[in-house]
């Protein structure tokens, strides 16, 4: 295992690839699910023994409704299956579980196990894992402002962050995307802000320990500065603190 000089607290994944995975073996796009929970698992351990303190994944989209209805319920089931099957596995390697994303399309079994999961679960501290599930970064804004105005509140930076569905962790140091792609997906629009992003082409079920070191040793070639230059920076790190 490779230990970089700096791990992200906050690493974001966009989990992309499954369908094709499973298309590739001749398999149902379902099969390609099922292989990204076990892909899921293991980066979880990875994320937690290489000291990240907060892993986000994106799941299911608001815009996943959209697909065939087979694909969907078959996504469904699997979800429903998984919270059962791995929710007693991470409460016991202190993983503190979040659901993110909007409830109230979901079946009542579904809802349940996610109240659950977050209940047993909220007490551990080794890793806080967010799983961003009936979600979309347009939705998590309006449902931030639709809050404030709600309260009566106004919008400011300050107010709508803290209103959103990601309110309890910092924004993502860096994100990840399998699959290929380049884009965001209408993953977590607001948060990424200023996060540093790595496109993967591996397809989700096959990203493992090596390819999540290759994203943390890219991020730790990058300079983050934050809108200043490069020289401001040199500064910060070489002259004594100013008090
Ligand atoms: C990501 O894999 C998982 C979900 C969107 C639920 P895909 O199902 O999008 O896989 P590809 O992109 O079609 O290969
Ligand atoms: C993004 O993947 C959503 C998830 C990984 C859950 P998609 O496969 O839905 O994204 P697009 O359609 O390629 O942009
Ligand atoms: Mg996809």
């Amino acid at each position: 295992m490779i230990f970089p000089s700096v791990v992200p607290h906050h690493i974001a994944i966009v989990m992309d690839g499954n369908g094709r995975w499973a298309s590739k073996r001749f398999l149902p796009r379902v099969v390609g699910h099922r292989q990204g929970v076990e892909s899921l698992r293991r980066c979880v351990k990875a994320c937690a023994d290489r000291g990240v303190g907060v892993l986000t994944v994106f799941a299911f989209s608001s815009e996943n409704w959209n697909r065939p209805a087979e694909e969907v319920s078959g996504l469904m089931d699997l979800f429903a299956m998984a919270l059962t099957r791995e929710v007693p596995k991470l409460k016991a390697d202190g993983v503190q579980l979040h659901f993110v994303g909007e409830r109230s399309g979901l079946s009542v079994k579904v809802a349940a196990g996610i109240e659950q999961a977050e209940l047993v679960t909220a007490s551990n501290s080794r890793l806080v894992l967010n799983i961003c599930f009936n979600y979309g970064g347009r939705w998590d804004i309006v449902q931030a402002a639709a809050k404030l105005a709600a309260q009566g509140k106004a919008v400011t930076e300050l107010a709508l962050s803290g209103a959103m569905a990601l309110a309890h962790v910092p924004d993502p140091d860096l994100v990840i995307r399998t699959g290929g792609e380049q884009r965001i997906s209408n993953f977590l629009l607001w948060q990424t802000a200023y996060s540093e992003f790595y496109f993967s082409g591996k397809l989700w079920p096959e990203f493992d320990e090596a390819e999540l070191d290759l994203a943390i040793m890219s991020f730790n070639q990058r300079e983050r500065r934050f809108g200043k230059t490069s020289s401001q920076l040199g500064a910060q790190l070489t002259s004594p603190t100013v008090v």
